[in-house]
């Protein structure tokens, strides 16, 4: 059913107070603003496997436009400005894309991004915009009977649009969300791989690949390495497991 203006007002309100909130919180008196370090985005997204599925799908990013999606801070587009990419970046939150436009010329890359405040279900982009279009940990928080035919609307044809999301029924995550509710917003609702259906009619291609089942600390190098491969046999062995991975990487071609 068609959700009415009030429904979205209501919605955007609480996304965007919650994350205001917190980015205020975590860049308060600009702490952290300045990245410690000089990665590109080839090294970044080199680091973690979920990432690296998105580095290879998209191949150089250099001269190509890209729309950061429902960037936050606006973090990521640090990385690949500095590889050379034209980035775009919105989120409905306006302390995020206050943040996200300081946070690009504190590091020296603000020619190269521009954020603004719009939302995820009514773009404010002309159609046929984006090259490449990277959205993380963002997807969920979306109406998604409306932000696909909108991320197919601003992505040229042939352009390439990918997500890294939280699905919904890993065990532990389940558990997490369930007894920390105020880390979370009233509206973001998880992934399902059923959620593919939603993009087909607006995508020559549309494909879902779930990961991570025990290995949900990418930062501890060595541990992760050790549960990787112990991921893949599950999934091969048992393909239902899908269902209750950490992370799905989603991958579509206009
Ligand atoms: C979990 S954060 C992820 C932010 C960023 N992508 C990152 O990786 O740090 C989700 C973001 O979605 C934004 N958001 C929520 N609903 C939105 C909507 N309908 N349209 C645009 N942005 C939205 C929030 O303000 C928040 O910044």
């Amino acid at each position: 059913m068609e959700k009415t203006l009030s429904e979205y007002q209501e919605r955007y309100q609480n996304e965007a107070e919650f994350f205001d909130h917190e980015v205020e919180e975590m860049f308060r008196n600009d702490r952290g603003l300045k990245f410690s370090n000089q990665l590109t985005y080839e090294d970044y997204f080199g680091l973690f496997t979920t990432y690296r599925v998105v580095k290879d799908f998209f191949g150089p990013v250099k001269e190509r436009k890209i729309l950061d999606f429902a960037c936050g801070s606006g973090w990521i587009s640090i990385y690949l400005a500095r590889s050379g990419a034209e980035c775009c970046g919105f989120d409905i939150s306006p302390k995020s894309v206050e943040i996200a436009t300081r946070m690009a010329e504190v590091n020296g890359v603000g020619s190269r991004c521009q954020f603004k405040v719009t939302a995820a279900e009514k773009m404010d982009y002309p159609d046929n915009t984006f090259d490449l279009l990277f959205g993380n940990a963002a997807l969920h928080h979306t109406d998604l009977d409306k932000s696909p035919s909108e991320i197919a609307r601003v992505l040229k044809p042939g352009g390439k649009a990918a997500f890294i999301d939280d699905l919904r029924h890993h065990p532990v995550m389940w558990l997490y969300r369930k007894f920390t509710t105020d880390k979370h917003t009233h509206y973001e609702t998880p992934m399902v791989h059923q959620n593919v259906e939603q993009f087909k009619p607006y995508f020559t291609s549309a494909v879902f690949e779930s990961y991570d089942f025990l290995s949900i600390f990418p930062k501890q190098k060595r541990l992760t390495k050790i549960l990787q491969p112990i991921d893949a046999s599950i999934l091969a062995v048992l393909p239902f497991m899908k269902h209750f991975c950490r992370h799905i990487v989603i991958k579509l071609i206009k």
